[in-house]
């Protein structure tokens, strides 16, 4: 990794990036693909990480977090991610789509109960919006949630849930006034123990597959009225706030996709001869690693600005769209590119399972569609700049 000349870390925030570093390369990268062939959920590291406080970085000291900033969060992550992206996804949905959410929106208790557990590692959250029939077009949802005196009835069936297999807890979105359409749609906070709901088999996967994803079906499931996250009808707006946090959590995703990629081809082309030289003294492959360079530096500052932007958004409620989304559209687009010149300058070896850069181009992909898809970053960017609602 480059010193960015306009960026100097302080000592905590290096002091963090070294312990994930260290972390990632000890316990993470020697296992990686082993987890990515059996699928496995990596429930032992995981926890670990949840024991070092990787698992709820900005949580505040109130709740048993460390209270970090959203810098440390992003450079302990892209360590992690290097190492293996399956575990960067789980620690980045638990620390900014369920973390995130209720630190923001919910009540004292809601806080204690749902954010205190993560904290100490004891527990994993999750996110669960999209459904089988809406994904990028989120609020058209079709799950309902109906009033019953005190409680509230879930029904309806969620797709694609990051750690949904696994998770102890769930933030859920449902339509609670379909009349309403967005303006109808309610947060609540599950337990994964509630009766009535059920997960559904794990997804296999092309990339990622050490990180479990699956279904969620609510059958009649009774919540309490005190689980809605926000007000009734906020749902909408709670989503969409959490998915910018989530958006920098994969942007460094993808940044840490892309590094690994990037320093196993570095290597490749100083160590691998072809007609009586490097491989790198060819432009045609020099060209590649210059190309890599430079937007894996440019994807760095566009996620180190988002971090900044999310810090002041903290202190004055200003949103940071924009930001979020620039920084996940160049960073996935990037991973994709990167993982995808890692492979060719490897030639055959980059097609083999024997290393991890076939691991790196499969893992990549994800990135430009999770959290919304490269088109849904560039309708957020270009509407924000044209001033269309
Ligand atoms: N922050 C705060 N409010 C926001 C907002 C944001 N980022 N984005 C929209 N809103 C508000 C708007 O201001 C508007 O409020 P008002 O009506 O009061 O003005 C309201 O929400 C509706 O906004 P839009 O009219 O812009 O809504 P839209 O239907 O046009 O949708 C969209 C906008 C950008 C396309 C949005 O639907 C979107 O981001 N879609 C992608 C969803 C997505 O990322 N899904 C991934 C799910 S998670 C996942 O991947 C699984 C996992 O586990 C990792």
């Amino acid at each position: 990794m480059t010193d960015l000349a306009m960026f100097s870390l302080s000592d905590e925030h290096k002091m963090i990036q070294n312990a994930a570093r260290d972390f990632a390369q000890k316990e993470i990268l020697p296992i990686a693909a082993e987890f990515d062939e059996s699928g496995d959920f990596p429930s032992a590291t995981i926890k670990k990480m949840g024991a070092l406080g990787f698992m709820g970085l900005e949580i505040p000291e109130a709740y048993g977090g460390a209270g970090m900033d959203t810098l440390a969060y992003v450079l302990a992550l892209e360590e992690i991610c290097k190492a293996d992206a399956s575990h960067g996804v789980i620690m980045s949905v638990n620390n900014s789509l369920y973390c995130h959410g209720i630190l923001k929106f919910g009540t004292e208790e809601q806080k204690k109960k749902f954010v205190t557990p993560i904290a100490s590692g004891k527990a994993i959250g999750a996110y669960s919006l999209t459904e089988p029939q809406s994904g990028s077009d989120a609020g058209t949802m079709k799950s309902r949630a109906v009033r019953d005196g005190d409680h509230f009835v879930l029904n309806g069936r969620k797709s694609w849930v990051t750690s949904g297999p696994v998770a102890d807890y769930f933030v859920v979105f449902m339509m609670s006034d379909p009349a309403k359409k967005q303006k109808g749609v309610s947060a609540f906070l599950v337990e994964g123990n509630t009766p009535g709901l059920t997960r559904g088999k794990k997804e296999p996967k092309l990339g990622i597959r050490a990180s479990a994803t699956s279904e969620l079906i609510f059958e009649d499931c009774h919540v309490p009225a005190e689980n809605m996250l926000g007000k009734e009808g906020e749902g909408f707006k709670i989503a969409m706030t959490v998915l910018d946090a989530g958006r920098i959590g994969i942007a460094t995703q993808a940044l840490g996709i892309a590094e690994a990629a990037y320093e196993a081809a570095r290597r490749y082309a100083v160590e691998r001869e072809a007609f009586g030289q490097p491989i790198g003294q060819f432009q045609g492959t020099g060209f590649k690693i210059a190309d890599m360079k430079t937007r894996i530096e440019a994807s760095r500052l566009l996620i180190y600005n988002a971090a900044m932007a999310k810090e002041k958004s903290k202190k004055d409620g200003s949103r940071y769209s924009l930001e979020a989304s620039m920084a996940k559209l160049f960073a996935s687009e990037t991973a994709m590119y990167a993982t995808h010149q890692a492979v060719q300058i490897h030639g055959g070896m980059g097609y083999s399972k024997e290393l991890p850069v076939e691991r790196y181009f499969r893992d990549a992909k994800i990135t430009e569609i999770y959290e919304g898809t490269s088109e849904i970053q560039r309708h957020v960017i270009s509407r924000s700049e044209l001033g269309f609602k």
